[in-house]
């Protein structure tokens, strides 16, 4: 791996020796490690940094794979997994304790799962026949990435990646609980971190008898309020602001406009979620001198599909300001 970049069998052989490895998936790049390796979990959360209190997401290359890890699979989830999987859909449920172990869980009971689209991330998974454990493939607290030139910045290069080109999506996976008794019947679901799939789409699969909501539950403690962080400053707009308002909100923090370095996104949501974290990183490396980074989303409104992309910019942000 001379440049970093790596095959998808040479991957495979160092997953085997229980080395961690970046992978391609449709919403960002995870950095991955086998989940029957405690070394490949633990170089994961110490390649990143990262608190053992942050539970991992297990990727799996079929359903079946997924139900080995589970104790409960309730009739919801097939619903979920025929609509959703393959893609970028995490669905936690009560872990099997006999395949995955409390390093990738944090000690909870439930396991946070996911069949990801990327054809790339589902043939490592099958070439090597174990899930892998992989969160996104940065430093704790971190601006995702979303490309392999991204993890080799990242990681200054010692992570060696599998190339599968921009990833399609750019922000990370939804995750959803189903909350039920065991065995018994879901009553809710709980989703802890928007993404793609979105809460109406999410209703539509199951139908009108099961509540969907936004948790801010403390059970899914990566989610933590200042994530995605670029080194520089963060000010967000939703909405159409001009150039007067944005200073007028700034001008306690700012002293000139020549202070602030301004990334103007103007397109659909799909568009402004795949560019949404590069764009962030290329303004964080361009600001030069400018002090402040100040992100405006032109074409945001307070429907569904604009919720993953305010939540992102929520927690990168020092302050969000929004119209709609
Ligand atoms: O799109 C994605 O999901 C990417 C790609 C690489 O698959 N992965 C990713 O992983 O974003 P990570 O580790 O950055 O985020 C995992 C999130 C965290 O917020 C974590 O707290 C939550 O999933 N999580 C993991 N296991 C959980 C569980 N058992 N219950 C609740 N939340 C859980
Ligand atoms: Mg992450």
């Amino acid at each position: 791996m001379s440049n970093g970049i790596i095959s998808v069998d040479q991957a495979v052989s160092q997953l085997e020796d229980s080395k961690v490895v970046a992978i391609p998936t449709e919403t960002v790049y995870g950095l991955a490690g086998r989940i029957d390796s405690e070394d490949a979990l633990n170089l994961i959360f110490s390649t990143k940094q990262r608190p053992f209190f942050d539970p991992l997401i297990v990727h799996v290359s079929s359903v079946e794979q997924a139900k080995t890890l589970v104790s409960w699979w309730p009739k919801e989830a097939d619903l979920l997994a025929n609509g959703f999987w393959p893609g970028p859909l995490t669905i936690v449920l009560p872990k099997n304790r006999d395949s995955v172990s409390d390093l990738i869980t944090s000690g909870l009971d439930s396991v946070a799962l996911r069949f990801p689209g990327h054809p790339i991330a589902q043939e490592i998974v099958k070439k090597l026949g174990v899930p892998l454990a992989a969160p996104s493939a940065n430093m704790f607290g971190k601006t995702s990435p979303t490309s392999a030139e991204h993890v080799l910045e990242e990681f200054s290069s010692t992570v060696a990646v599998v190339d599968g080109g921009p990833a399609d999506h750019g922000i990370e996976s939804t995750v959803l609980e189903l909350v039920g008794s065991e065995k018994g019947s879901v009553t809710s679901i709980q989703i802890y971190r928007p993404g793609t799939i979105t809460k109406s789409q999410i209703e539509s699969c199951l139908g009108p008898t099961i509540s969907v909501n936004y948790s801010q539950s403390k059970v899914s403690p990566g989610h933590v309020e200042n994530h995605y962080q670029p080194n520089k400053p963060l000010y967000s707009f939703l909405g159409p602001y001009t150039k007067n308002e944005i200073q007028s909100e700034l001008s306690d923090v700012l002293e000139g406009e020549s202070e602030i370095h301004v990334i103007e996104l103007e397109e659909p949501s799909a568009i402004v979620a795949r560019k949404l974290y590069s764009e962030i990183r290329k303004a964080d490396k361009q600001a030069g001198s400018k002090k402040t980074l100040v992100m405006e989303i032109r074409k945001f409104d307070s429907s569904d599909d604009w919720a993953a992309i305010e939540d992102r910019l929520n927690r990168a942000s020092r302050k969000l300001f929004k119209k709609s």
